[in-house]
This record gives C-alpha cells, structure tokens and sequence, in this order.
C-alpha cells in the first residue's frame, strides 16, 4: 500500500532521508486530525464554515515547517510531541482564519481549488467563520503558555499591519518597492516565522536556534510570497488552486507590476500599452489577459523571477546558523522548492 499522501505533496516535497520523513509524516497526521477535532462546533453550520477551505486542501506549508524546525530540538522529542502538533495546529488555524478574510478583501472566488467562504456563503459568514477560526487558535495556544501566547499576538498583529498598509497602499514620497517589501514581510513573513521559531521552541532548542530558524521562518516566507506573487500573473487556477490575476484585478502592485513601472518607457508601444492597461478597471476580463499576456512577455517579469531566487539563496545563507543533518538539508530543499513552484 502507498503511504498517506503527504498534505505537503502538493509542494512536491521529497525528503532525502527517510526516518525524517516518516517523523513528519506522522506529524502531519497528527495535524490533520487535530485541525478537525478542534475546530468542530456544536452548531453543524459553524462546523461546515469553518471547516470548508481548511479541509479544501492546502500545502500545510506551515505545519510542515513547525515540524521540521522541531527537528532542531533535543534528541526526546518525544516528549514534546503534543505541544509541536499543538503549536503547528495553531499556526495552521490562524494562516486559515486569515485567508477568509483575505477573500473577502480579494473578493476572491477560488481557494484551495474550491469556492471560498465568501463566495460559497456570503462576506459575513467568511468574516465571523474567520474570526471563529482565530478563537479556537486562540485557545489552542493558550496551552502552550503566556509567552506563546504573546508570540502569536505580536505575529497576528504583525500579519494585520501587512494587510491593513496593503489596503492603503504605497504613501506620498514612500518608495513603492520598499512599501511592497514590508508588506510582504508583515502579511507573510511573521507568521512563517513564526511557524519555524514555534517548532524549535517546543521541541525544547536553544534560543539560538530558535532565533536563527525565525529568521529563517522570515526570509523563506518573504520568497514565498513574491513566488506566489509571481505565479498569480504566470499560473493558472490548476496551479495554484486560485484565480490567476487576482492582484491585478484588485490593483494590488506585486513585484514584477513594480519592476515594470520603475523601469517603463512611454515611448515604445507595449509599454505604453500595458501602462494604460493597468491604470485602467481590470475587472474586464479581455482587458485582464491582454494586461497578464504583456507582463509575462516582459524583461520585468524575468527579473521579478530573478529576484525570487536571490531571496531564495539568502534564506538557504542563513541555514548555516543551524547545526548540520536531515532536517537542516530538509530546509535547504523547500529553499529549492519555492522558487520552482514559480519560476
Ligand atoms: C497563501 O498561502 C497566502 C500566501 C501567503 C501566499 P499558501 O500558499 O500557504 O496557501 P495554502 O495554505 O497552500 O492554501
Ligand atoms: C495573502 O495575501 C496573505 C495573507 C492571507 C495574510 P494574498 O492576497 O497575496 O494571497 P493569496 O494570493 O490570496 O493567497
Ligand atoms: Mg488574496
Ligand atoms: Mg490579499
């Protein structure tokens, strides 16, 4: 019999060694039921909306990298075992909470390969399902201590931040790509960060690892953004489980949007062309593939995928803060892994 599907898989991540993989593997199925059993209501509807996209799919990007990063813990793991599923279960709550708020803002249809919250529902049953979701994380991480308690707060507050300064957008005399960067580090670096750091604080690691698998948490989260970024104007919904064009149609600037606007020139003809379309109402489909045809075509859109890869290798840099072995040449495949899902 072939062994469970890894919920990862869909990141097409192999695991060089063989014991590690049957670690996490165990983990994940530890996650899964966890993620079920905690998030089931005494009101079936409440059951059925929260647990609609969490169990729609997902690479579990998140769990997988609290449990990798408790690898990095004392050899008796064991006996942390249930506060890294716990702590895995929490970050995986939140990152879905989020997301059903984030659809709302998109008004995005498609997640996980299947209807969002909102659109399966309505906006307030996405909102409050969303907010039920961050109740139960709530809860969950309430037994694994004040201090994590605190961490996830700040995390949360941070990922909010991202949003809410995305929503605004770039300010008079702010430097778009630098705003676009700290947008991403707030939405999506803290709480991979976060998800790394909670691993190998409840598998009982140094404080120095700890941090230096946050900071790695940072760095692979900011490319793991600017890759989906980059696949919202180069994929399609098979891909990536969403609809392509997305940041777009919202006028959400993404990188490869930013390189071209820094660098356009009026005078040649699909310059000019591609920047009337985007300073125009991409609700339209005909005029949102022409807009996504052109961006692909350019130079700009090669160097956003350049850049992807730089942040790529700069994160697997710091992977020589962490002692050698499976789980470290583990974190230096997902380096490898993020940047081939979209480039
Ligand atoms: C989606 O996160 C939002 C981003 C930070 C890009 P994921 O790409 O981890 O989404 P799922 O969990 O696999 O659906
Ligand atoms: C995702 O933002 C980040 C959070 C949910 C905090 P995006 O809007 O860029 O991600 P997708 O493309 O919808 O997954
Ligand atoms: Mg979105
Ligand atoms: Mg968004």
């Amino acid at each position: 019999m072939s062994p469970t599907p890894l919920p990862a898989e869909s990141l097409g991540f192999a695991f060089a060694d063989e014991a590690l993989e049957a670690r996490v593997r165990a983990g994940l199925e530890s996650v899964e039921q966890a993620l079920r059993d905690s998030t089931e209501s005494e009101a079936p509807f409440v059951t059925a909306a929260a647990q609609h996209v969490m169990v729609a799919g997902g690479k579990r990007f998140r769990p997988l990298l609290v449990l990798i990063g408790a690898e990095f813990g004392p050899a008796a793991v064991e006996q942390h075992r249930d506060e890294v599923v716990k702590a895995a279960v929490v970050v995986e709550l939140t990152h879905v909470a989020t997301l059903h708020h984030d659809d709302v803002m998109d008004e995005a249809a498609l997640r996980r390969g299947s209807a969002t919250a909102n659109a399966r529902w309505d906006n307030s049953v996405a909102i409050l399902s969303g907010d039920w979701l961050f109740a139960r994380a709530s809860d969950l991480v309430a037994d694994l201590g004040p201090d994590a308690v605190r961490i996830q707060a700040r995390t949360f507050g941070r990922l909010v931040e991202g949003q809410i300064r995305e929503t605004l957008g770039v300010g008079e005399g702010q430097d778009p790509l630098k705003h676009y960067l700290s947008v991403v580090a707030d939405k999506t670096g803290s709480l991979i960060a976060t998800s790394a750091l909670f691993g190998a604080r409840f598998a009982g690691a140094s404080e120095e690892v700890q941090e230096s698998l946050r900071a790695f948490g940072e760095e692979i989260g900011v490319a793991f953004q600017l890759a989906d970024d980059i696949l919202d104007i180069a994929g399609d919904s098979g891909q990536s489980g969403k609809t392509p064009g997305t940041d777009l149609r919202e006028g959400v600037p993404t990188l490869p949007v930013l390189i071209f606007r820094a660098q356009a020139d009026p005078s040649n003809p699909d310059d000019a062309r591609l920047l009337e379309l985007l300073d125009s109402d991409l609700s339209d489909d005909a005029r949102l593939a022409e807009t996504l045809d052109l961006l692909r075509a350019h130079p700009a859109f090669t160097q956003a995928e350049d850049d992807v890869r730089r942040r790529a290798a700069d994160a697997r840099r710091l992977l020589s803060a962490l002692p050698e072995g499976p789980a470290r040449q583990a974190l230096d495949s997902l380096c490898d892994l993020v940047v081939t899902r979209s480039v």
